[in-house]
């Protein structure tokens, strides 16, 4: 049996669960291959006999890069079980059910949605302090629901959250809202002198949207508000509001940036 997971991790913590999905997925002797969707040209699907979708939430909804990704994916002929999992602050969040609505219009046969609590990498939007204490404990429950998902799985038993459609619908809106917002709110980044130029940044950013003028990090209009500059920037010299940040990603980050 052989799966596939394309996966978008601004931070890292999309991509911890992944690795965890395919540690499980091979104690079980199932082979599973993980692709980020930043660096996919041609999207494949054939010999596969399972796929799997992984996305941070956004408010609420996944990121503009996983729907473009979703836009691109073919039109599903042999109804390919599919597992979309999200990650997210909170407990939880409409963005699996707004992704499988997407994939089942395109065929594919969707066998768990699931959202998967991790750190909170943008905990600083409302001036709250991370309380690291709880992450051992956030990322031990966040495997659990990975060997549940893999069971569940393999003794092919659907797993859905039922969301209601008014959850769902306000999730969209809530999500659309955040995107038109993002050109605004992603002003709010910027470097300080502190930064030594190393190019960091420049280099992992998912949308290209950073380069250095006059010798300082200028910050363009395509953001997307991953905050991947932020946790990887290697002496912290990068802002949000004039606010220094606590890398609370720095362990897990290390898996999404060259
Ligand atoms: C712009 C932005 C918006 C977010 N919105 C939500 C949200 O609506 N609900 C939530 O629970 N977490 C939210 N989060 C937290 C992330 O979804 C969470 O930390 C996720 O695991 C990050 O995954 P990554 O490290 O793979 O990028 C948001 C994070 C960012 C950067």
């Amino acid at each position: 049996m052989k799966g596939l997971l394309y996966y978008f991790s601004g931070t890292g913590n999309t991509k911890w669960v992944a690795d965890i999905l395919k540690k499980h997925f091979r104690n079980n002797k199932i082979d599973l291959e993980l692709l980020n969707i930043e660096k996919v040209d041609e999207i494949k699907l054939n010999q596969l006999d399972f796929l799997i979708i992984g996305s941070p939430v956004y408010a609420e909804m996944e990121p503009k890069i996983v729907d473009n990704f979703l836009n691109k994916l073919p039109i599903c002929i042999k109804n390919l079980k599919t597992i979309i999992y999200a990650t997210q602050g909170g407990k939880s969040s409409s963005a699996p059910a707004i992704i499988a609505k997407k994939l089942k219009n395109k065929g594919y046969n969707i066998f768990i949605e699931e959202c998967i609590k991790m750190p909170n990498n943008y905990y600083f939007l409302l001036n709250k302090e991370p309380n690291i204490n709880e992450y051992d404990k956030i990322l031990y429950n966040a495997e659990c629901k990975v060997k549940l998902i893999v069971e569940n799985f393999i003794k092919n038993n659907k797993l859905k959250k039922e969301n209601s459609l008014i959850r769902i619908k306000l999730g969209k809106t809530c999500g659309n809202f955040f995107r038109r917002m993002i050109p605004k709110i992603s002003k709010n980044i910027t470097a300080t002198s502190e930064c030594t130029k190393c190019g960091i940044c420049l280099t992992n950013c998912p949308n290209g949207n950073i380069t250095f003028e006059d010798g300082k990090a200028v910050f363009h209009s395509k953001c997307m508000m991953c905050l991947r500059c932020i946790y990887a920037c290697p002496v912290n010299a990068i802002r949000y509001k004039g606010k220094k940040i606590k890398q609370v990603q720095k362990d897990r980050i290390k898996e999404v940036i060259k």
